[in-house]
């Protein structure tokens, strides 16, 4: 049997040396500090109900993020089309829009990298995402592995990793000369695939997210499902591989940040959990908010240091008190952009700031 867990401690606004008294944060509400620098890690995991405030607590820390670390860079996944915030380069990604995420950009990671590598993990997506059995999964790879092969990128030679990578047209084609080679599966895969294939967001050129603040629009992705997923595991990857190769940061000042309001999109995501556990040396946070605490898998709860529960519908106060470690009676009393806040091993209760107030 597990131990009892410690009881939760919660200091309301008290003098604590990571926050309340160093202002060198950002200002969350109350005289709250948030300084990802002086936490044992930069992550951050925001629960609450619809109308609680994670969208406006969300928008205040991406526009605060570049005031205590002018060099952030942020990256937006804005799969309600909500988050919208001053000098961003927004790309919205819709069946019409120039743009699209390629996820067959290959991780240039001599040790873990390469298009074989790559076709796997992307298979794998597509299996969660469009709920695939093992068979199409097994196909996928097959084929993806032919498209690199197609544009002369093999795993063996890693002068061709950089070139040019075959996108979701590629495997379009791939799929659609196996059919008139007879082959049936394929003819079952490409029906499968056929709205990811149609909307095209993975056939377009991907955009630069080389500017300090950038949102990618997914909310019209939403029509098909498993698109808007499949796209922020293919953001959430790049990151993570990018962040890799750049190396370890010296100090504790973090990169990049990426944030995701509706973490349900990518609950299962292993990339979201491996963000959690092993980018924090690379400079690369991750803040994620969700309406339901099942949403939030163990992993990305346990690796965050700051944890933020705004009001929660009542049916959900007894598990997130257990989970969050906060009395039952404060979460039940939440009021809209009121927060209990964990970061580390101190709590507080505060009234956000939202972004409406600081605009
Ligand atoms: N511009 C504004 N002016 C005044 N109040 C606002 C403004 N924008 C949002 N609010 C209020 O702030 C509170 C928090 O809203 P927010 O959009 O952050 O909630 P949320 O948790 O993201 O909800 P959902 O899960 O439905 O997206 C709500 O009470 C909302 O009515
Ligand atoms: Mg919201």
């Amino acid at each position: 049997m597990s131990k009892p867990l410690p009881a939760a401690t919660l200091k309301p606004n008290q003098s604590k040396k990571t926050s309340v008294t160093d202002t060198s944060g950002i200002l969350l509400g109350d005289k709250v500090y948030w300084n990802p620098a002086k936490l044992r890690n930069g992550h951050a995991a925001i629960l609450g109900t619809s109308g609680s405030g994670k969208t406006q607590t969300l928008k205040a820390i991406a526009h605060e993020l570049p005031s205590l670390f002018p060099d952030i860079k942020i990256v937006v996944a804005d799969f309600h089309g909500d988050l919208k915030l001053p000098n961003e380069v927004c790309y919205a990604l819709n069946a019409e829009s120039p743009y699209g995420l390629n996820p067959l950009v290959i991780d240039l990671d001599p040790k873990g990298g390469g298009p074989d590598l790559q076709a796997i993990a992307v298979s794998s997506i597509l299996r969660k995402s469009l709920k695939m059995g093992e068979n199409q999964q097994g196909l996928t790879l097959n084929a993806f592995i032919s498209c690199y092969e197609n544009r002369g990128i093999f795993q063996k030679d890693q002068s061709t990793w950089k070139n040019v990578p075959p996108n979701f047209a590629d495997l379009e084609a791939e799929l659609q000369s196996r059919l008139e080679g007879g082959c049936k599966n394929s003819e079952k895969l490409l029906v499968k695939l056929a709205a990811t294939l149609k909307y095209g967001i993975f056939s377009k050129t991907q955009p630069s997210i080389n500017f300090p603040l950038v949102r990618f629009d997914l909310s019209a992705l939403s029509k098909v499902p498993g698109l808007s997923a499949i796209a922020a595991e293919t953001l959430l990857k790049q990151l993570l591989d990018s962040h890799k190769l750049m190396g370890e940061i010296d100090g504790r000042v973090p990169r990049c940040y990426v944030i995701l309001d509706e973490v349900k999109e990518v609950k299962s995501s292993n990339t979201l959990e491996r963000i959690t556990s092993e980018a924090r040396k690379f400079g690369l946070g991750v803040i994620v908010a969700s309406q339901m605490d099942s949403d939030i898998s163990n992993t990305v709860l346990a690796n965050s240091s700051t944890k933020m529960v705004l009001g929660v519908d009542q049916v959900e106060v007894t598990k997130v008190a257990r989970r969050f470690r906060f009395a039952v009676n404060l979460i039940a009393n939440l009021q809209p952009l009121e927060a209990l806040i964990r970061m580390d091993n101190d709590g507080f209760h505060t009234k956000i700031k939202p972004f409406y107030q600081r605009v």
